[in-house]
């Protein structure tokens, strides 16, 4: 949560930082800031309230030319969301100027001592806590980064910094400690940013820095070290997408366009891992661990938000395909619970972001307790990625829509890939196999025929954009699916939504049954249809208005539901990657109706980096 951009270089900064905040906006979006320093070493700063167009117009006076400057677009966690709490945030005599993504957790007792000791302060930030720390020691030390380390030194919790300061204007200073920090090599000007998509524009030459580094960058060049002042060699790497695929390419909104992507980037995370003649899969990720994880005890996923719904899925896939047992875990629980591990146990870590702090501690936890950890994720040398033992990456591109679509669907494939890999490692015979792996390849056909049929849930949701509530119901396989399907409801459309086991409605939910209660079924013909067709009975007696998604040709089901959305037939265990496409669209065109800000949420942001 929060983007943080920094720049040290020839080009007109006040637009380059704005810019790079628009492109991590979604990381947080409640107010922006930036401060410059200028010809004259002078620090010049504005903040607003609000997006970043609002910093954009209120920063239009702000005619200040120089060559360092750093920027900050905010998720509020400590103080309101206003001018005064947005960043970037100043010592008390205003002469450093500090960006902060992450929470100081100890910010209160640190405030109250130099409360005592004269330091008075402006807001009600963390972050600005750690700004007059710094303060006290440079006014004692007199080296800025000295005074940095020292400060870092004190602050428990989790931060990603850039700051300025006109006692040593020629640097920007950053560090990190369990948020992300990327820095970018560029042609005489280097960059440090939250996100790669902030620095792409400029460089593909990435440093990322690992916890407890920091990054002293100048306009000659840029050193790496520990915040304990270790030398670090860092590893230049090369940024793997293009600027492109962080526009929206004509499509009104981002989370459209990723619908849309679903054809190609479920192919992409297949790419070179489907052996369909063999009826195997290649995961090259994962062959340091191949031969401990064919005997893995137990196998441990855990994850957050559509991530968790996803591992949940994945759950049904290993346990049916491998016979490995598979416990699915909040990582928000699993890190807190002292769960009990043992070495031969995997525990696979599910992030898009490779960012999410509950996610990213759970590794912590299981690596303290002896267990190999696997991460699947989207964003490569993001900090999961990097944390983790082996893992896969997903390739689903760049996520921008605060809802995650593309990158669940991608994190299904990957999860089915993994499934039958195991699989054939024990007991799936080679015919199981080649016909997973045949309808695996066949998935992208049948999503773009969905895709296809967008109009016709656009024509529905026009019907029901105005319900209250929703409840949706699914099972087996598709139970997840009813969760991710209520997930991305709400999230976009502010409409309350639950996702329940279909047979479990009847233990409570029903209660909530009447006209006016819209039940979207995710009812594919499996071996359990006729017990959902049950459910949906159940849900008829009591005059709810049902939406059904099923197989092409069932029109059996259309004498009983209100809205029958098709999919093509495809194997029980992949049909989560194609019953979900009808669900994001649903709530996809439901917040448009509704004027919903679908790609930047209310209270949302996409890489959720604090606890
Ligand atoms: O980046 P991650 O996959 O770790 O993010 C986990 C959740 O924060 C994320 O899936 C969130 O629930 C999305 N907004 C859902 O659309």
């Amino acid at each position: 949560m929060c983007g943080i951009i920094g720049y040290i270089g020839k080009k007109e900064i006040v637009p380059l930082l704005l810019t790079g905040l628009k492109r991590m906006e979604y990381r947080g979006y409640d107010s922006a800031g930036l401060s410059i320093l200028d010809s004259s070493s002078e620090l010049k700063s504005i903040k607003k309230k609000g997006r970043v167009n609002d910093l954009e117009l209120a920063s239009m006076d702000l005619n200040v030319k120089g060559i360092i400057g750093i920027a900050h677009t905010r998720w509020a966690t400590h103080g309101y969301p206003n001018d005064i709490n947005a960043h970037p945030h100043f010592d008390t005599k205003m002469n450093i100027s500090l960006v902060h993504n992450g929470i100081i957790e100890n910010y209160s007792i640190i405030k109250q001592k130099l409360i005592q000791e004269g330091y008075s302060f402006r807001s009600d930030t963390d972050t600005e806590v750690l700004a007059v720390l710094i303060e006290r020691f440079y006014d004692k030390v007199k080296d800025l980064e000295y005074a940095v380390r020292l400060a870092l030194n004190e602050v428990n919790g989790t931060f990603g910094i850039a700051l300025i300061s006109k006692y040593e204007p020629n640097k920007i200073i950053a560090a990190r400690r369990g948020s992300p920090l990327i820095l970018g090599i560029g042609d005489n000007e280097y960059l440090v940013a939250s996100d790669a998509s902030a620095i792409i524009e400029h460089t593909k030459n990435v440093i990322y820095l690992n916890d407890d580094e920091m990054a002293i960058l100048s306009p000659d060049g840029f050193i790496t070290k520990t915040i304990a002042n270790k030398k670090v060699k860092s590893e230049i790497h090369q940024l793997e997408f293009d600027l492109e695929q962080i526009e929206k390419g004509g499509f009104e909104h981002f989370m459209l366009k990723e619908i849309f992507e679903q054809t190609q980037t479920i192919r992409d995370a297949m790419r070179g891992r489907l052996l369909v003649d063999e009826g195997n899969v290649k995961l090259g990720g994962l062959r340091s661990v191949r031969d401990r994880i064919r005997n893995a005890r137990r196998i441990i996923i855990t994850a957050c938000g559509t991530s968790y719904n996803s591992a949940l899925v994945g759950e049904y896939l290993i346990e049916q395909l491998a016979h490995i047992p598979v416990e699915v875990e909040y990582a928000s629980e699993f890190r807190y619970r002292s769960p009990i591990l043992f070495e031969d146990d995997f525990v696979i870590f599910i992030s898009q972001s490779g960012e999410t702090a509950d996610t990213y501690a759970a590794i912590q936890e299981a690596k303290q307790r002896g267990a190999t950890c696997l991460g699947i994720v989207n964003v490569v040398g993001s900090s999961i990625a990097r944390a983790t033992d082996a893992g896969i990456y997903i390739h689903a591109g760049p996520e921008i829509g605060v809802a995650s679509t593309k990158a669940f669907t991608s994190q299904l494939t990957v999860l089915s890939l993994l499934a039958l890999y195991l699989g054939r490692m024990r007991n799936l015979s080679t015919i199981d196999g080649i016909k997973i792996a045949k309808e695996l390849e066949a998935l992208p056909d049948k999503v773009q025929m969905i895709l296809n049929g967008a109009s016709e849930i656009e024509r529905i949701a026009n019907e029901y954009y105005q319900s209250r509530n929703f409840l949706y119901l699914g099972r087996g396989y598709n139970f997840p699916i009813a969760l991710e399907g209520a997930l991305k409801l709400k999230e976009i459309s502010y409409i309350h939504a639950e996702g329940y086991p279909a047979a479990e409605m009847k233990h409570g939910p029903i209660a909530l049954i009447d006209k006016n209660m819209p039940v979207v079924v995710v009812a594919p013909k499996d071996e359990i249809y006729e017990k959902v067709v049950s459910n949906i009975e159940e849900v008829k007696a009591r005059e709810g208005r049902v939406i059904a998604i099923t197989n092409y040709g069932n029109t059996d089901l259309e004498k009983l539901v209100d809205h029958c959305i098709y999919i093509p037939d495809t194997l029980p265990l992949l049909t989560p990657i194609l019953t979900v496409i009808p669900l994001q669209l649903l709530a996809y065109y439901t917040a448009r109706l509704l004027g919903r800000d679908i790609d930047k949420p209310r209270n949302l942001a996409k890489s959720v980096t604090v606890e």
